[in-house]
């Protein structure tokens, strides 16, 4: 056994027994964070301005992780639902949605989300009515993503390989979903589907390619 996930307190920790990651907890509070909260628009944030939609939007975020990606829209105002597959990261999210829902700055955010451990590939008869999918697949270990370089390799060890991309947008276009947002390491040029997104994002550490649904 190398990885356990340990409390103190209120506080949910992933260690990796073997020393070699950094512990892993979400804090919604943490100031990198609150500085995008505060920051967050359709300028400055790539994946609000892939929604392309006023505050309000449904969002469902196939890929949840530790839950940044969905709390900067729900702190822009977006109604999201989070899915995660793994069991032990979805009680580390949920841990840190907990916490954040004592903080009177952060209850409003956290009142805009919601998580279930599910498989985002399929499709969730519940989860209907969304006008955009978020899908955030592992990324290679050396690259970079949303999540600083220590959590995702944390991540990327505890969880293993990433997913195909196809089951996720089949699985939005069976939900009705029309646009659907993926989250790309920058350089990372392959071809992935066919046809592929109508187009691309570009940030500074990583790219979203949006596809359109029009069936
Ligand atoms: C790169 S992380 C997502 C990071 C997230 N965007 C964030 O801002 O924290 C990928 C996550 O997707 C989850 N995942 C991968 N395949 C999945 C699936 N089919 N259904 C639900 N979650 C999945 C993994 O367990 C992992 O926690």
């Amino acid at each position: 056994m190398r990885f356990v996930l340990n409390n103190e307190g209120r506080e949910w920790a992933l260690i990796d027994l073997y020393g070699e990651k950094p512990a892993l907890i979400v804090d919604f509070s943490r100031p990198a964070l609150a500085s995008r909260r505060r920051k967050g628009s359709i300028r400055a944030e790539l994946l609000i301005k892939a929604i392309n939609q006023g505050p309000g939007a449904r969002v469902l975020d196939m890929t949840a992780g530790l839950g940044t990606d969905a709390f900067i829209l729900a702190a822009y105002g977006h109604r999201v639902v989070m899915l995660e597959q793994s069991k032990t990261i979805y009680l580390l999210t949920q841990n840190g949605l907990d916490r954040a829902a004592e903080d009177p700055g952060l209850n409003p955010v956290v009142g805009a989300v919601g998580l279930q451990h599910w498989e985002g590939t399929t499709p969730l008869v519940a989860a209907k009515g969304f006008d955009a999918a978020v899908v955030d697949p592992m990324f290679e270990a050396k690259k970079k993503n949303a999540l600083s370089k220590g959590e995702m390799q944390m991540l990327q060890s505890f969880i293993g390989k990433g997913s195909e991309l196809t089951p996720f947008l089949n699985a939005a276009n069976v939900l009705g979903i029309k646009r659907s947002i993926v989250k790309r390491p920058r350089s990372d040029r392959l071809a992935h589907r066919d046809p592929g997104p109508v187009y691309q994002l570009e940030g500074r550490r990583s790219r979203l390619d949006v596809f359109l649904n029009s069936a």
